[in-house]
């Protein structure tokens, strides 16, 4: 198992009303292949959620093991251990870039993580070619580029610890489409060639409805779904989750409604350009 929460809240402490951010919480994650997102309104925990994945924020109360770790671990290096295999890309990421260059930048993690100078040179450099960040920019100030390239160098930091579980806390916000459809098709790649577990924290349902297999909503802090992309957006009750539908899946119901075209689920816009073709040819 990769992560399980067993029964899992957390309350920030120091608030005037101490409620828990997140309450009772399970859940079990595989290690390999999953394309999980997690979704649901503002404030309804989904980052208090994935810092405790790697043990950023440990539960007020329940358990939560990562690959068969109980944590907190008695030994600090078991929890470096932990970030290493659990990378976490936070929201705005850009945020705490600090070193003179990008290269040094990408390098940190691994150097923190006990890599020689040499590794972790290496180990950044496959990793910005990941992200599509040009060996001409290595010693480029990191603080000169365009918000987009920054994004890019903060994943290509966590992408040079060789995490085995990727966790992407709104990756793509602030970003414009196309900036947004390019990070997305790195992480798919990521996910493709190495069958790596992707947790993508989103609030544009037609990124999680192209991307995600599975969906796990949040609701107050409560698990209130997780299960099966088509499960969700096909729930009797869907209303009650306070989520916008795909855009694919509002057009194919409108044109479905309007003109009678048979209904199908399509969960992403080259599906439904396919089908509308197909019908269209009929
Ligand atoms: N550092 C903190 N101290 C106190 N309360 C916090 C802190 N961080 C979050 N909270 C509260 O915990 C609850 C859950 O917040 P969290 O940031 O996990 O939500 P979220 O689903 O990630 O929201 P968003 O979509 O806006 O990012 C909210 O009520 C929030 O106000
Ligand atoms: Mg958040």
């Amino acid at each position: 198992m990769g992560i399980q929460f067993k029964d899992v809240s957390y309350a920030y402490r120091g608030l005037k009303v101490n409620y828990d951010a997140i309450s009772h919480v399970n859940l079990s994650i595989e290690p390999k292949g999953e394309f999980i997102a997690i979704v649901g309104q503002t404030g309804s925990g989904k980052s208090t959620l994935v810092q405790h994945m790697n043990a950023l924020l440990l539960p007020s109360f329940g358990n939560v093991l990562v690959f068969g770790q109980n944590l907190p671990p008695k030994k600090k290096e078991k929890i470096n251990f932990l970030r290493q295999k659990v990378g976490l890309v936070f929201q705005f990421p850009e945020y705490q870039l600090f070193e003179e260059t990008i290269i040094k930048d990408i390098m940190f993690g691994p150097k923190n993580f006990k890599s020689t100078e040499s590794e972790a040179l290496e180990k950044a450099k496959k990793a910005a070619s990941i992200v599509g960040i040009d060996a001409s920019l290595y010693e480029q100030s990191p603080f000169r580029i365009s918000g987009g390239q920054m994004r890019r160098v903060a994943v290509a930091g966590i992408l040079a610890m060789e995490p085995e579980i990727l966790v992407l806390d709104e990756p793509t916000r602030g970003l414009d489409p196309k900036g947004r459809r390019d990070l997305m098709a790195i992480f798919k790649e990521i996910h493709e060639k190495e069958d790596k577990t992707i947790i993508l924290i989103s609030h544009d349902m037609d990124l999680v409805s192209e991307y995600a297999r599975r969906v796990i909503v949040l609701d107050e802090g409560k698990v209130v779904f997780d299960g099966k992309k088509e499960d969700l957006f096909e729930h009797s009750e869907f209303s009650k989750f306070h989520l916008d539908l795909p855009t694919p899946l509002k057009i194919i119901k409108y044109l479905s409604e309007e003109t009678g075209i048979p209904y199908k689920p399509l969960y992403d816009f080259e599906s439904l350009s396919t089908y509308l073709k197909e019908v269209s040819h009929e």
